[in-house]
């Protein structure tokens, strides 16, 4: 088989099986758009260089954007005889417009073609997945807002350790995610650096000018030295690595969410419509999302492992390898997109179950008579002992605690009763981050104004780096 570029440089074709197996078809087809877009860019460059003529360029532009919008159209078919998106959209174009299409790769090389092209795709993604991680912000808040004053036991060690409000427990995942858009938005700035001109790997002696086409595809600058441009895969790590805490971040809420849900908890309820049944049992309500949430955290760690070690000692500057590092990008993204919509989705669906738990005396509250007792003057380590002795004794009774508080450290009855009510619990709480309810509610609307602010300087980013407005 010979319908490669270099078909004339050899004597003999590439055997189909060889060919099927350096070919990166599949997923090249994601990259279309940003491999048309960086050929526009590098056609102009070419043009005001005079290094192609105006008539070709405009003839090549044309062209480009044809495909581009063929593409939309999903009229654009790659040929797995061509073995990449790059020789594709060549092929195709000189299919449509003719001989100028034969001046499009001059100066460049697939090497810092596929670094471009994978670069602007990342960009685009990364402002997807922020785009994603608002919603699921904004599900919080709306969860936070519906339930402000449910009051559960908030957990250490998955033990019983202090009354919390519900919205105090969402804003800590609420908060992660915020993290989580802010290493996102700084991330764009490794990504934004432009590895065209580098060509194979040292530049061209034809009178390119990288800053330009840096310039037109919205880069902040181009890289320094050439093997380093397209051998530079920093940025893909630092991705995969900042999705993998998204989605570790998405696999603990899960794993929450379905502890919460079971009977022996039974602090949380679900909707129908997130749930599963059983085939054989009928009782059964099962939160197989949340549990396939919780796996796919797995495969976003095995993206990672594959990364890291396709890239370990590669020598320097382009090598094949790097081709298989694509697939594992693109897949960590589908991924973590995925995930995302459905922890929106359990959010939206969610909600703690009503009861009067919250109103009633409860050794969770313990700790509020040992700070109690310090109020009273009594040094900490000296409440927690005596309030320690009367728990050993009570074997796990409220009420023969509260006696037992009552006859031994002169905390009358009324005020013991009182101090372990967890709804007092949660309001006598002090302090900046702490679950009191005005506290609470503080970092409630702190959470809407980031929201809000997240949401314009998306919007910037997502103006400044359209890919149609790239090309007008
Ligand atoms: N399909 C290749 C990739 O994904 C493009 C670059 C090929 N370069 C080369 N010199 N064979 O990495």
């Amino acid at each position: 088989m010979k319908p490669g570029v270099w078909k004339k440089r050899f004597k003999k074709g590439l055997h189909p099986a060889a060919l099927d197996f350096t070919a990166s078809l599949p997923e090249d087809e994601i990259l279309v758009p940003y491999d048309i877009v960086g050929s526009i860019a590098h056609t102009r460059m070419l043009t005001k260089q005079r290094i192609i003529s105006k008539h070709d360029g405009r003839v090549l532009e044309a062209g480009l954007k044809n495909l581009f919008k063929k593409h939309k159209e999903k009229k654009l078919k790659l040929l797995p005889e061509f073995e990449d998106v790059h020789i594709n959209i060549e092929t195709q174009l000189e299919r449509l417009i003719g001989r100028p299409a034969r001046k499009l790769h001059t100066a460049r090389s697939r090497n810092d073609q596929i670094a471009l092209d994978l670069r602007l795709y990342a960009r685009d993604k990364v402002l997807q997945t922020i785009e994603s991680l608002i919603k699921l912000e904004q599900a919080i808040i709306k969860n936070c807002i519906k339930n402000f004053n449910h009051i559960m036991p908030g957990y250490t060690h998955l033990q019983p350790a202090q009354p919390i409000l519900w919205p105090y427990y969402l804003l800590s995942y609420f908060y992660k995610f915020q993290r989580d858009i802010q290493t996102l938005f700084e991330l764009i700035k490794k990504i934004n650096i432009s590895p065209l001109g580098s060509g194979a790997c040292c530049g061209s002696t034809l009178p390119i000018k990288p800053e330009y086409t840096a310039e037109l595809l919205k880069f902040e600058k181009t890289f320094e030295n050439g093997i380093d441009a397209i051998t530079d895969r920093d940025y893909l790590i630092s991705t995969v690595i900042h999705l993998t805490t998204i989605m570790l971040h998405q696999a603990s809420l899960a794993e929450d969410l379905i502890i919460y849900s079971t009977q022996e908890f039974g602090l949380i309820e679900f909707s129908d419509t997130i749930a599963t049944g059983s085939s054989i049992m009928p009782q059964k309500k099962n939160l197989d999302s949340a549990e396939l949430l919780r796996a796919k955290a797995g495969t976003a760690i095995g993206n990672l492992v594959m990364v890291l070690t396709i890239l370990k000692g590669l020598p320097s500057s382009y090598n094949r390898d790097l081709q298989e590092t694509k697939q594992r990008l693109i897949d960590q993204f589908n991924l973590c997109l995925e995930c995302l919509s459905i922890s929106s989705l359990l959010i939206q669906s969610v909600n703690p179950t009503p009861g009067d738990w919250a109103d009633k005396p409860d050794i969770i509250c313990a700790t509020d008579l040992v700070e109690y007792l310090v109020k009273k003057g009594t040094p900490f380590r000296d409440a927690y002992e005596k309030i320690g002795i009367c728990i050993r004794d009570c074997e796990g009774n409220i009420k023969r605690f509260i006696k037992l508080v009552e006859a031994h450290l002169q905390i009358d009855r009324a005020t013991c009763k009182k101090l372990l009510k967890p709804r007092n619990s949660v309001r006598a709480k002090k302090g900046f981050l702490s679950t009191n309810p005005g506290m609470t509610r503080k970092a409630l609307k702190t959470a809407e104004k980031l929201n809000r602010k997240n949401q314009k300087t998306l919007s910037r980013f997502q103006k400044r780096y359209s890919l149609t407005d790239l090309i007008k």
